[in-house]
């Protein structure tokens, strides 16, 4: 053991790397990784909050869950700096690139099968049983302090990503160093939400880097106008020729557009308001990917869950994209259940 390893009450350590205390934000007082970049502040921008929580179960009052929650849904990052996932003395060799298979970008766990790793059975085995546990505990976090979410949380994919951020050849559309919103070409959602925990395990100190944008509303007053309206027939087609597994709702084409309307802008993605985030080793962070704008700079060995919620499950669905496009554009982008 080394000496400054947390040991958890459930046996798990959280080595001296990831046990680091603190949050540094040098970018919020310094500006963005690029010194030429002039920033202009921005009233709209995603406010970062940091909760002082180091346990996966917290017990939350009313009042905090009413705060944390009007920032998520505002478009804000939940930052937790003293929570780390814990890791046993075995799998911490899983943090090394070799476990992922090569062809895939991340090791996920959808279901029971974990996709993306290569090892024997015993090894795949140990590897599943450590990322569904982080599957449970991110799920819990979110169910404590959002008890509102609880009955409707829906778990999606779980991903371990031992890959670096960025420095993967590419293109601009799936470059995700590139600001954007999250939106799912094949995979329409009608507005229902998507919800992500992330948490950087780095054995190394290194931080997971993160640019964090403009305001929602604030991007898509700017950007709506390049999306083109969808065609009449477009959505029958795309069903039709399973490019989309469902039928592609308005909203989800104006999602998809403002994602690439975004990525495809070089100077959006160098002059918009943006802040650069660090989250360190041992740090938790919880956003609304559909809804922050967000660009992964830089950071390797990070876990990822993501919630599907829908609109109903919502504290403030006022504030959801789906109730801003559709404020904006004054017209219905999809059908409610
Ligand atoms: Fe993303």
């Amino acid at each position: 053991m080394r000496a400054r390893d947390r040991h958890l009450p459930d046996g798990y350590v959280v080595t001296a790397a990831l046990a680091r205390v603190g949050y540094d934000f040098p970018a919020l007082t310094s500006g963005p990784p690029c010194s030429r970049r002039k920033i202009v502040p921005d009233p709209f921008s995603a406010p970062i909050a940091i909760l002082d929580l180091d346990t996966w179960q917290p017990t939350v009052s009313k009042d905090e869950t009413a705060r944390y929650a009007r920032n998520l849904e505002s478009g804000g990052v939940l930052v937790l700096p003293r929570l780390g996932f814990g890791l046993t003395d075995d799998e911490r060799r899983f943090l090394d690139v070799r476990w992922s298979d090569g062809k895939a970008k991340n090791i996920s766990l959808d279901g029971d099968a974990i996709k993306g790793a290569q090892g024997s059975a015993g090894d795949l085995a140990k590897m599943t049983a450590m990322v569904a546990r982080f599957a449970t505990q991110a799920s819990g976090l979110v169910a404590q302090l959002f008890p509102r979410y609880a009955p409707y949380l829906k778990r999606a994919r779980t991903s371990y990503r031992p890959h670096p951020a960025s420095g993967r050849n590419v293109s601009w559309r799936k470059d995700d160093a590139r600001l954007h919103v999250d939106a799912f070409p094949s995979r329409p959602n009608h507005g229902e939400r998507i919800l992500r925990v992330f948490c950087n395990v780095n054995p190394n100190g290194e931080a997971r880097v993160w640019r964090v944008g403009e305001g929602f509303e604030a991007m898509a007053q700017r950007l709506l106008p390049r999306v083109r309206r969808m065609l009449p027939a477009e959505a029958g087609m795309l069903h039709a020729l399973h490019v989309t597994k469902s039928r592609r709702s308005e909203y989800d084409h104006l999602m998809l557009g403002l994602h690439d309307a975004a990525k495809a802008d070089a100077s959006y993605q160098t002059d918009s308001p943006q802040q650069e985030v660090r989250f360190l080793p041992g740090t938790t962070w919880i956003c609304y990917s559909d809804q922050v704008m967000h660009a992964a700079s830089s950071g390797q060995y990070m876990f990822e869950q993501t919630i599907h919620l829908p609109i109903e499950a919502l504290y403030e669905p006022e504030r959801s994209p789906l109730a801003v496009l559709e404020r904006v554009t004054g017209r219905v982008l999809a059908l409610r259940a």
